[in-house]
């Protein structure tokens, strides 16, 4: 069952978010992070955190969702640059402990390989997650089966014109994975989520908004501010 939380705005989200992923970090020991402006909020709330010394990332281990296919981890474009500059290297998280897919290399053999690094070091403890206007979850576009697993994707036309990125392709772990999460925080803001928020929450379970398939999940928060849950309320 999905538990619904709705805050007045973007900041009330951020630090409720911030309170469950607190009272859930000291045991988690994977820790799942997701891109997107949306976590933003979260991640300035987790640096100062570890910062000041009150949490501490050591033995733990990060994975990302996703990644663009072909774009270096130095360009400001790739999700590994956002990353590191808004919760890795402000965090102080030691480099060995973080995965991602590489970007670098071949698409398909990256993905063998992320999915290895899964495989070894999963499932996720607690994981963040964002939405698409689309529904999608991580790169889990409209279409995307209950079973999908780590793999490359091609984004969508609504993808692209809301991320306007440089690679059409990109690496992303499946809708499975993360349903192996121990624990799910999704957050959304803004009325650009509402529709698919809706079609995620008050439809059956079903791949053309692949965000639905959580509430399948024993173990999801939705955290949402008032826009994007406007059009469950009504
Ligand atoms: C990207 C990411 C998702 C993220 C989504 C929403 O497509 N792959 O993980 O949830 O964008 O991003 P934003 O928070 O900027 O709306």
């Amino acid at each position: 069952m999905v538990k619904l939380i709705i805050k007045e705005d973007y900041s009330g989200m951020s630090k409720e978010a911030f309170n469950i992923f607190r009272g859930s970090f000291d045991s988690a020991k994977v820790l799942g992070f997701a891109t997107g402006s949306t976590p933003l909020g979260l991640y300035q709330l987790i640096s100062e955190e570890a910062k000041s010394g009150r949490i501490s990332f050591d033995g733990k281990l990060t994975f990302n969702l996703d990644e663009y296919c072909g774009v270096d981890s130095t360009d400001s474009s790739s999700f590994r640059y956002y990353m590191d500059q808004n919760l890795l290297l402000k965090a102080g998280i030691d480099p060995s402990r973080i995965h991602f897919p590489d970007s670098r290399i071949d698409p398909e053999v990256a993905a063998r390989h992320y999915r290895e690094e899964y495989l070894k070091y999963g499932p996720v403890d607690l994981q963040i997650l964002g939405i698409g206007r689309n529904g999608h979850i991580a790169f889990n576009e409209p279409g995307s089966a209950l079973e999908s697993v780590t793999r490359v994707v091609e984004l969508s036309e609504d993808t692209l014109d809301a991320n306007r990125p440089k690679s059409r392709k990109a690496i992303t772990m499946g809708v499975k994975e993360i349903l192996e999460s121990k624990k799910i925080l999704l957050l959304a803001s803004g009325k650009d989520k509402s529709m698919a928020l809706m079609r995620a929450l008050r439809g059956a379970p079903n791949s053309s908004v692949p965000a639905s398939f959580l509430q399948m999940h024993g173990d999801v928060t939705f955290v949402l501010d008032e826009e994007a849950a406007s059009m469950l309320e009504a």
